[in-house]
């Protein structure tokens, strides 16, 4: 019944050692600021043009808009929501339903930067995030009856959103969307499944993607 959402591939990671001393990177990196140790192409465009694949790095604000709409949906306040972030660096979390993300940016690149360095995020005790220690396909498989699907703006187009989702209460639907900015998902992604799905005629921000499957899934099941 509820609707598994993975983030995947999401811009988020520490400044990488090989781009530490580049001096636009130097001049805003503190270690005591947690803040600072994540990596943003806002501040370090001029530096990450040397790494691998540096169009999907370096995004946490994808991540946060996603994670604002995906937590604050009425999906997530009833209880049948589950949201999953994967990393450009294959780290895997799982965010409490029940976690408060800070609406101010640079608070939610401290809690990301504190995350990566210790692993996982509790208050008290409450487990608010915490890795999921597998890969993705361990993640598929840790669901019963998993309906997986892709979504991208390469996929086959569905004509009406009922074709996304059937209403069935034994069914777990998994649905990644990119947590990127540029490019495609990788090939290890694309491997996971062939249920590929595009949602508009157009290439859509991560967020209304996110946004607009969270309603679909709300339609079919009457929760407003
Ligand atoms: C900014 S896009 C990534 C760039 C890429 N050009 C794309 O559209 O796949 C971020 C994510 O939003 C989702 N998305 C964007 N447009 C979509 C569409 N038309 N149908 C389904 N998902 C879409 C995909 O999951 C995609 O990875």
């Amino acid at each position: 019944m509820p609707l598994i959402i993975v983030f995947t591939e999401c811009g988020l990671e520490l400044i990488p050692k090989q781009i530490r001393s580049h001096p636009a990177v130097k001049k805003n990196l503190s270690p005591r600021i947690y803040a600072s140790q994540l990596l943003d192409n806002t501040l370090h465009f001029s530096a990450m043009k040397d790494l691998k694949n540096f169009q999907k790095r370096g995004r946490p604000d994808i991540t946060h808009i996603c994670l604002l709409n995906a937590l604050g949906s009425s999906l997530n306040k009833s209880g049948n929501l589950i949201v999953f972030v994967h990393t450009f660096n294959n780290k895997i979390f799982r965010f409490n339903p029940e976690i408060r993300i800070t609406r101010n940016y640079n608070r939610f690149k401290g809690l990301i930067a504190k995350l990566l360095i210790d692993g996982r995020i509790e208050i008290e005790s409450l487990k608010l995030i915490t890795p999921f220690e597998g890969n993705l396909q361990n993640l598929i498989d840790n669901f019963k009856d998993p309906e997986v699907c892709i979504l991208s703006s390469k996929g086959k187009r569905i004509k009406d959103y009922e074709e996304l989702f059937i209403k069935d209460i034994n069914k777990n639907y998994i649905a990644f969307i990119g947590g990127f900015q540029k490019s495609g998902f990788s090939k290890y992604i694309k491997n996971l499944s062939d249920n590929l799905i595009s949602i508009s005629e157009y290439s859509l921000d991560a967020w209304v993607a996110t946004n607009r499957i969270i309603t679909y899934y709300e339609l079919i099941y009457g929760i407003l």
